[in-house]
């Protein structure tokens, strides 16, 4: 069934496009090691730290100096989670129609949220003074829910790494220190590992040294050793399993097989309680249409405060993404991307056997959409999530010649959701476009 589904996606691309391969892409086994990511769609990044107390900048308030790194680390004091239910949390993101949740255990700052064996920059020196990670993995797991864990190569507060702040270097060279640091992030990381064995590790930062000197390979090797499922984002210097473009949604369909857009609500990763500026759901849902689309997750950050409570602008945002996706799932889980640019004016997705396509509507349809170049026969047309059938026409094909007319289908105003509209058309077979440029007739 995973292996059908790998040729008719790979049979649907290669009709439009030859892709160069990244990272590890060819490896064996690796799309099924990917399925229930590919088909999981959206999952939701937290970021939650001390700097939730201030509400500043993650880690980079103090890296780019504007607070000294003493008044950042007075945060601790703040950081109670005295409100923090991983269950609920944990129900919320379910609800949302996410499939996966990924969370900073350690950010640049070096803060650790679990009960690490390894620095003493951790949960303990707050009052929150117990492990925040593990009770959250196993409400995810209870709501059956992948774990991802965000993990930051530089940390910024350990004494032995090099870079302090963007004007303040420990050291530049000095191989004792790089090993006793390395030692320590690797500890870290099989610890976690080992401790929580997570679905998906969330690297970052990889970018302060080279892929050799972070030992990306043995750490990637080890990670998998330990657990051979596990999928590793891009940022372990190219060492991963798909891309993560940041905030900015693709124009054009990245190229690598698997990717998913991070996203802020607002314009912060974690909580800074004045920044209202925050996406609408509709914003946000067109957007996961446009990754949909494309063959791409979204991974939609929210930023608790430092009692444990998620924002109410946020949780409002989580609920209407949940009644969106529960009303169109199939629409969403498991599909491949749509059509390429030039048949339809919006996202679009088709079922895993390339049977079904399913049109977005992200505008109130005043005329007819129309679909060109769409050589199958439709067999019905409906509207997803609300069964209405809908007519079609399909105009200016001419019996001799092989060009596919324009197929007009009737939206009715009042049958549209709130958000975003999404028709299904069952095709007769397998999806078949015609991909060329137009011809010259020559006899009629
Ligand atoms: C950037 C930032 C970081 C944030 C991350 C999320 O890499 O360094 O603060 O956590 O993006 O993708």
């Amino acid at each position: 069934m995973v292996a059908m589904a790998g040729i008719v996606a790979s049979a649907l691309l290669s009709s439009m496009e030859i892709r160069p391969f990244s990272m590890k892409e060819n490896d064996e086994g690796h799309d099924e090691k990917m399925q229930w990511f590919a088909d999981a769609k959206v999952g939701i990044f937290i970021h939650w730290g001390i700097y939730a107390v201030n509400g500043i900048d993650e880690s980079w308030s103090f890296y780019n100096e504007y607070l000294s790194h003493e008044d950042y680390l007075k945060q601790l004091d703040g950081f109670t989670a005295a409100k923090y239910h991983p269950e609920k949390w944990a129900k919320l993101i379910r609800e949302s129609g996410a499939r996966y949740a990924v969370i900073t255990a350690k950010h640049h700052d070096g803060f650790a949220l679990w009960d690490t064996r390894y620095g003493d920059l951790n949960i303990h020196k707050t009052p929150a003074n117990r492990d925040l990670i593990a009770p959250f993995v196993s409400a995810l797991r209870k709501e059956k829910l992948k774990v991802g864990l965000y993990f930051s190569l530089p940390d910024w507060s350990y004494e032995d790494y090099p870079n302090f702040t963007r004007t303040k270097k420990r050291y530049s060279n000095d191989s004792l220190r790089w090993q006793r640091f390395l030692e320590y992030y690797q500890g870290q990381l099989k610890e976690l590992s080992e401790k929580f064995r997570p679905d998906l590790f969330w690297f970052d930062g990889d970018w302060e040294f080279s892929p050799q000197k972070w030992q990306a390979t043995k750490v990637r090797e080890f990670l998998l050793k330990d657990n051979p499922g596990v999928i590793i984002n891009s940022r372990l210097g190219g060492h991963g399993d798909y891309a993560t473009p940041e905030q900015g949604v693709p124009v054009v369909r990245p190229k690598d097989k698997y990717w998913e857009l991070c996203m802020t609500m607002n314009n912060s990763w974690g909580y800074q309680g004045n920044d209202k500026d925050y996406k609408t759901p509709n914003q946000i849902i067109r957007i996961f249409a446009d990754c949909l689309s494309m063959g791409g997750n979204l991974l939609l950050d929210i930023g608790p405060k430092a009692d444990g409570t998620i924002p109410d602008e946020q949780v409002a945002i989580l609920k209407e993404l949940g009644r969106w996706t529960k009303k169109h799932k199939e629409a969403i889980y498991g599909t491949r991307a749509g059509l390429p640019p030039g048949h339809f004016y919006g996202p679009s997705t088709l079922s895993a056997d390339g049977k079904t396509l399913y049109l977005f509507i992200t505008q109130k349809p005043v005329h007819p959409l129309v679909i060109k170049g769409l050589k199958n026969q439709v067999n019905r047309i409906r509207i997803v999530g609300d069964g209405t059938k809908l007519s079609h026409k399909v105009v200016g094909k001419m019996y001799w010649s092989s060009v596919p007319g324009l197929l007009y289908i009737d939206v009715p105003v009042e049958k549209c959701d709130p958000q975003v509209t999404v028709i299904a058309l069952q095709l007769k077979g397998r999806i078949d476009l015609y991909r060329e440029d137009g011809q010259v007739i020559e006899s009629n």
